[in-house]
């Protein structure tokens, strides 16, 4: 069984931090790429089963009642008999009623709404289309349709933004009754508008003490704190975004998607010219058996259970210490090892980077 991931890249606004493969929302563009997408997955695809699809932006609900059924109807080359998470990303100023029947009726059993905050200004800040308004509207009517498994995207460590600010997001996410949410510390990236007009990064010391007070409120109300950014209330971590974590095989298919199919990792092209002519690939790679390895303690090591001992051993026949360098770091606490997992301690988790780069030598 695999995973499949599907990229639509069209919004109708960009947003000021946004460094994704994404472009302007134009009804023209839908059918000719609508028609490359097919193409790629019948030349691609080789009818395993799929255990989790996740559809990703851009905004995929932007587009229209017709173009919606007529990407739903792609996804029916998918062997989904055994189906267990079918995911779309949804900016909430699109959600309403007719929409969220549409995807209950094809089979969508999990929404999630990239919210990033519930402050007005922030989210002017933010280059958001909506507000606050908007969202708890969007969130109710998904749960009067029956979407109960709702994720939340949130952003905190904004410039500007206080602890109360973080409070009223963390009283929101709990009011709501929300059972997942992703909390992303604001990253300020090359190109996006905010880098170019010099907007500065929070105050360090600010971000940590969000980070930690995030991890102390969700904990406290009973959400699994499971990776580095996630929280889920027991049951609903994402089983699509664990495969990533997991190091497991995924497809990735539209503008700018990635592939890790037996240890070789495509990369789609970002152009759209190239990619509506049929070059979908831009770079092919295969891994060699140290990088496989170092990916899985890369994304592993994000999980706070982190990586299993006994399951890398079975992978790869070589135990985790006799190919990367950690005793100085289980000595200094950056890492502990209780036998069956190797994992970041959760107090230090807010300097995860670090401590991968140490691990890497
Ligand atoms: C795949 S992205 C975009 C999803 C969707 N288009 C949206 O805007 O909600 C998923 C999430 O990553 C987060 N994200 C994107 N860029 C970020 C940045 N520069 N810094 C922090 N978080 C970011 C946002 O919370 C976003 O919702
Ligand atoms: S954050 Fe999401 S909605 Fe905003 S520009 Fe990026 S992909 Fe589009």
């Amino acid at each position: 069984m695999t995973s499949v991931y599907i990229h639509l890249p069209f919004c109708s606004s960009i947003c000021t931090y946004c460094d994704f493969s994404k472009m302007y929302y134009d009804k023209k563009l839908i059918k000719p790429y609508l028609k490359a997408l097919k193409d790629e997955i019948e030349k691609i695809y080789q009818g395993e089963e799929i255990r989790t699809i996740y559809i990703g932006g851009g905004t995929p609900n932007v587009l229209d009642m017709e173009d919606l059924q007529a990407l739903f109807d792609i996804l029916d080359i998918f062997n989904k008999n055994k189906i267990e998470e079918f995911t779309i990303e949804c900016n909430s100023e699109y959600l309403n009623k007719e929409q969220l029947l549409l995807f209950k009726k094809n089979g969508i059993n999990r929404l999630s709404i990239g919210v990033q905050s519930f402050n007005d200004k922030l989210l002017k800040v933010l280059g958001r289309n909506h507000n606050t308004e908007m969202v708890i509207k969007a969130i109710e009517v998904s749960k009067e349709i029956g979407f109960n498994n709702i994720s939340l995207d949130i952003i905190y460590g904004i410039n500007g933004q206080s602890m109360d600010d973080l409070k009223h997001d963390l009283d929101m996410v709990l009011t709501l009754d929300i059972p997942h949410v992703s909390f992303y510390s604001l990253i300020i990236e090359p190109h996006t508008k905010l880098y170019i007009e010099s907007f500065k990064e929070i105050d360090e010391d600010l971000n940590e003490e969000m980070y930690r007070y995030i991890n102390k409120v969700l904990t406290k109300n009973n959400y699994h704190h499971y990776e580095i950014s996630n929280y889920a209330k027991e049951g609903y971590e994402s089983k699509h975004n664990l495969v990533y974590w997991h190091n497991e095989q995924y497809y990735g298919f539209g503008l700018g998607a990635s592939s890790y199919i037996g240890n070789i990792r495509y990369d789609n092209t970002r152009s759209l010219n190239k990619y509506l002519k049929g070059l979908y690939k831009k770079d092919e790679h295969q891994l060699e058996s140290k990088e496989i390895m170092e990916n899985e303690m890369i994304l592993g090591l994000r999980l706070i259970k982190g990586v299993n001992k006994e399951d890398f051993y079975k992978k790869y026949n070589k135990r985790i210490e006799e190919v990367f360098p950690i005793t100085q770091l289980i000595k200094d606490n950056l890492l502990i090892d209780d036998n069956d997992y190797l994992y970041i301690p959760q107090d230090k988790l807010f300097i995860s980077n670090y401590i991968l780069l140490q691990f890497l030598g």
